[in-house]
């Protein structure tokens, strides 16, 4: 009970102004306060452009600069108690949202608007790589930008003209906080990724822990390890640098900031380790705090009993944003907030960003639905849309199976204006269709299961004498559903007709036996359930369903009304094909690079815009 009286304390009835113009007014929610500790940490992670923070989802609407106006009155607060306040990113700050994606050259306005929050610890994530002109800008705009905060531990850059390769950043950085005087050795990796573009190298962090200076980092005596890192905080590469930074250190507190898996996630990797991971798409600022640090100058003082860590997954939302800092509409806004707040809203204007193409009937879920259903996303791709884009006028009467991975999917269509914006939030991709003519349809048949249910074979027939090879199949899916751990997925019914695994994430937030006329109605949102359990969201929310979804989706086009076809053409992605042709070749068809050709102009993303042009009125 006495957790119910708190929480409804805590509830907010002020009301808020969304950031950026249009954007959805915030709902407000029973709340958990911050714990703060001598060291607290503010987190973002895989912000994909979302700078101008959701319109279209309430509980979400601040936008950076509302993030600038928070961290400082949290600053603030630090600095009036003594105790130090650090901000972290762990990469993936581009490709996803049209404030980024929809200017020539892609990035325009982002650097400029990003580079306006002090981020005391920075790093790079895989999609700061996948195009060579974006790892350019992110060494010549962003890397400066951030001077010595921005650490690249296993990350070479090289220079275009004299093709040397060097560090993309400075590999760890060693610093003391401003008030409590810990010190810090801090290192910024990225997991081993291997799909970037030439003019960068990223090193294995097995490899890179082996260094020389990596040893000799870890053979300095600070008060704190921090390793932040565009790395899913269940993945080997942190168990690995755990396990190197423990050998030389039995005592040493180590605080990990992860990210890449799109989820709000905490791990103990011991009593005096933890990671947090803080979510996607600017919906959450991860919070950690650490206290019982034993700085040189508390040692002298006192026996400290011990470290603690606290976490706390805070919703990017307005309401939230004015209690964390006991503040309101009035009061919260600072005047370089504000300023970060403007500049967005010119970009958005300039980029044209609330273009209409038409008007969503009806939500569209990734994972929200099941599928197949009404009101899956895939479902609506396959069974209205791919028939319809996926014609060459050449061979329109050939019977044809259009692949698509799910994967190329990043975000959820709500019912109402689908805008520029909405293509490169959903798919943000220069994918294109390429196909492969007159494949005998026993043959192009089978490749559908293969790459949904022999995950394993395809891994191993791909795997490396360093382990899985470039083809792991799960890069063809959504990152959300590969990092979800079993004991945050829960088990529903089986649709087996569909022969799909479904479950549903989270648990209930308030017991059963909890007066239900007490409750307050509650907002769908995370109920994250992590190695600490299950009160880490400061909003307490009801639970959102989560239905996993197969690799990839297929649409039968063309198809004769009775029997089989005897050939097809097989359509699909362009980021897919090397899959693809590794099933054909399990699925008996021995075909290579040789045999692809682009079956259609333009991407994936502009046809989809295109048959929302044609098919949705407007609102
Ligand atoms: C990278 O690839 C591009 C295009 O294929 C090529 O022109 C360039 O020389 C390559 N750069 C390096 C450093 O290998
Ligand atoms: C793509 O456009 C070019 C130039 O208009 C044209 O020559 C080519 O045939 C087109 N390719 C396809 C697959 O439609």
């Amino acid at each position: 009970m006495a957790l119910v009286a708190t929480l409804l304390g805590g509830v907010l009835a002020s009301v808020a102004r969304a950031a950026q113009p249009g954007a959805a007014s915030p709902v407000a929610a029973p709340m958990r306060d911050l714990q703060w500790g001598q060291l607290n940490f503010l987190h973002t992670t895989d912000t994909h452009g979302w700078h101008g923070g959701h319109l279209q989802e309430s509980q979400y609407s601040a936008d950076w600069g509302d993030y600038i106006s928070f961290a400082h009155h949290l600053r603030k607060r630090a600095d009036d108690e003594g105790r130090d306040l650090l901000l972290v990113d762990t990469g993936d700050r581009v490709e996803g949202n049209g404030l980024y994606d929809a200017s020539d050259p892609k990035g325009k306005y982002y650097f400029d608007i990003y580079r306006e929050q002090d981020v005391d610890i920075i790093c790079t994530g895989n999609h700061e790589l996948y195009q060579a002109s974006t790892a350019e800008g992110e060494h010549r705009r962003t890397v400066p930008n951030f001077k010595s905060n921005y650490l690249a531990s296993n990350l070479d850059y090289i220079d275009p003209k004299s093709g040397e390769r060097i560090p993309m950043a400075r590999r760890y950085k060693k610093f003391q906080t401003k008030n409590q005087k810990i010190d810090i050795v801090a290192f910024g990796f990225l997991f081993d990724f291997t799909g970037h573009a030439n003019n960068t190298v990223v090193k294995k962090v097995r490899d890179t822990i082996k260094e020389e200076w990596f040893q000799q980092a870890i053979r300095e005596k600070p008060d704190l390890f921090v390793v932040i890192g565009h790395v899913g905080v269940r993945m080997q590469e942190f168990e690995d640098i755990y396990t190197a930074i423990r050998k030389q250190n039995w005592h040493t507190p180590i605080a990990f900031f992860g990210g890449h898996a799109h989820v709000r996630d905490a791990v103990s990797f011991d009593d005096k380790a933890f990671a947090i991971a803080s979510g996607r798409y600017m919906e959450t600022i991860g919070w950690m705090s650490v206290d019982g640090i034993a700085t040189k100058a508390a040692a002298e003082n006192k026996a400290l009993s011990g470290v603690t860590f606290k976490r706390r997954y805070i919703d990017n939302n307005l309401l939230g944003l004015y209690h964390h800092s006991g503040l309101d509409r009035d009061s919260f806004p600072t005047e370089h907030g504000r300023n970060v707040i403007k500049m967005i809203a010119t970009a958005r204007k300039e980029l044209d960003l609330d273009y209409t193409y038409g008007c969503a009937p009806r939500d569209l879920w990734m994972t929200r639905s099941p599928y197949p259903s009404e009101d899956s996303i895939y479902s609506w791709l396959e069974g209205e849309v791919l028939p319809d884009v996926v014609v060459n006028e050449e061979r329109k009467e050939k019977s044809r199976l259009a692949i698509l991975n799910t994967g190329a999917i990043r975000f959820d269509i709500f019912k109402g204006p689908f805008t520029t914006d909405t293509t490169f939030i959903v798919s943000p991709f220069l994918s294109v269709l390429n196909y492969i003519p007159d494949v005998p349809y026993p043959v192009a048949k089978g490749v559908i299961d293969l790459l949904n249910n022999a995950g394993q074979i395809l891994d191993a027939a791909s795997e490396t004498p360093d382990g899985p090879g470039p083809l792991d199949s799960r890069f063809m899916a959504i990152p959300e559903q590969f990092a979800i751990t079993k004991s945050i997925i829960h088990e529903r019914k089986d649709y087996s007709a569909a022969s799909l695994e479904q479950s549903s994430e989270g648990q209930k937030p308030l017991g059963d036996d909890d007066d239900s006329s007490r409750k307050p109605a509650l907002v769908g949102g995370y109920t994250t359930v992590d190695d600490l359990g299950e009160d880490g969201d400061d909003a307490v929310h009801s639970p959102l369903d989560f239905y996993t979804v197969p690799n990839c989706v297929q649409a039968e086009i063309s198809f004769p009304i009775e029997g089989e076809p005897d050939t097809v053409d097989l359509v699909f992605l362009d980021f897919i094909q090397p899959w693809v042709l590794l099933a054909l070749k399990f699925s008996g068809g021995d075909y290579g690079a040789k045999d692809v050709s682009l079956y259609k102009n333009g991407s994936f993303t502009d046809l989809m815009a295109g048959w929302i042009k044609e098919n949705w009125k407007l609102c």
